[in-house]
């Protein structure tokens, strides 16, 4: 029976790609070792698991609130607020998801009408493009420079992209897979080219929390009262407290944009489960020292990575400003990144992501996850540094 023909536009991405790759070797009883996944191997804090456990045990298994339960939405509130954000009103202008991932659905949903563009930069968190096209949108890829070991998005570039039907630029930062975290001024440029030709800012903050000394994330909605009415806050609370499992995220945009993504997302969705939202509140709400623990501990692998790989003829590991990926700039090895990938995969047993995967201003580069750490990371990396070396002999 034929299936969608929309189909053929979209994309699986670049992680389950490769995934179904690395499946395939271990069938044939290989072992690779992971560099790749976004996902923290440190557990879920306890009182967070504890309150999910409290909240079963009340019976809280009902339906929520589709817009997110009222508690839900006070913390998010509270928590953007404290962690330098606008004020929101958890009534009107706050909206929980299903992670991020359904949150920037709804956001795009909600604003994109067929052919309208979206900017994203390019590297780009290749999951963006395939939301983009599904929802009738043409995505846009601005090209970053990589300037003194540091991804940078022009706004020059950005304002030469737009035309009469951009209508969003989608932005996350800290930046996957880049490993930079915009400043207030890189910010205030780029909002003064969203306000130039009216366009929302798509924030996706997924990151926040995870900033290395001299870094800090801002969101964009506190910087301007213009800011604010055109950002559309997307986050969750996958990394910042390792609840990827969980399936929880919020939004906070205007009032008018939040019901028009609730719209959006009651289509398709229902919210996470009661008991997840009443965990959320306590992660959110309770003590944010497991944060800090959190940051510290990837702060100490962000370090091994560098060192690893610092005496690699020919390749250079860019120090991430935030997030837990480290590019390696291998462009001197004179290979397509994707060769190189398959090459570490297939000869070397270590899985990283190919830059190529992010776009062409990230070839020649390697994606690297230190969001595993203990043998996993130390192995990982001294068969990616033996097969990086053994490339470039
Ligand atoms: C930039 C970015 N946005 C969104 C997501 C998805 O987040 P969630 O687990 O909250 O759906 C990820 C996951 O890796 C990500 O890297």
């Amino acid at each position: 029976m034929p299936l969608a023909r929309r189909l053929e536009r979209l994309k699986p991405t670049a992680v389950n790609t490769i995934l179904q790759e690395v499946r395939q070797l271990r069938a044939e009883g290989h072992q690779p070792v992971s560099l790749m996944r976004g996902a923290p191997d440190l557990p879920t804090p306890e009182h967070i698991v504890t309150a999910a456990q409290q909240a079963l045990s009340d019976g809280r298994t009902g339906y929520p609130d589709n817009r997110g339960e009222p508690t839900l939405r006070e913390a998010v509130a509270r928590s953007i607020n404290r962690n330098g954000g606008p004020e929101y009103s958890p009534d009107s202008e706050i909206l929980v998801t299903s992670g991020a991932t359904l949150g920037i659905h709804a956001a795009l949903g909600a604003v994109l009408d067929p052919d309208d563009e979206v900017l994203v930069p390019e590297p780009v968190y290749d999951a963006y493009l395939s939301v983009i096209i599904q929802l009738g949108g043409r995505p846009i890829p601005v090209p970053a420079t990589l300037d003194n070991g540091r991804f940078t998005w022009d706004p020059d570039q950005v304002n030469a992209a737009c035309s009469p039907r951009t209508r969003a630029m989608l932005i996350n930062s800290p930046w996957n897979p880049t490993g930079t975290v915009l400043g207030n001024d890189e910010w205030l440029r780029l909002l003064e080219v969203a306000r130039r030709h009216d366009l929302y800012v798509v924030s996706d903050e997924i990151y926040e929390s995870i900033c290395y000394p001299g870094h800090r994330h801002c969101t964009p909605a506190a910087l301007s009262d213009d800011a604010r009415q055109r950002t559309i806050i997307v986050n969750s609370l996958s990394k910042t407290y390792s609840m990827t499992g969980w399936r929880v995220g919020f939004c906070a945009a205007p009032a008018e944009v939040i019901s028009a993504m609730y719209l959006v997302l009651q289509q398709s969705s229902r919210g996470p489960a009661t008991f997840v939202q009443d965990a959320a509140v306590a992660a959110l709400d309770g003590p944010q020292q497991c944060v800090l623990e959190m940051v510290s501990e990837y702060g100490r692998r962000r370090e091994l990575v560098i060192a690893a790989l610092s005496d690699v003829p020919h390749v250079r590991v860019l120090s991430p400003e935030g997030g837990f990926f480290a590019m390696a700039d291998a462009r001197d090895l004179e290979r397509p990144s994707n060769e190189i990938r398959r090459s570490l995969l297939v000869n070397h047993g270590v899985v990283v992501m190919h830059g190529g995967a992010y776009g062409p201003s990230a070839e020649g580069t390697l994606r690297i996850s230190f969001a595993s750490g203990g043998d996993n990371l130390t192995h990982g990396l001294e068969l990616l540094a033996n097969g990086l070396r053994a490339l470039g002999s």
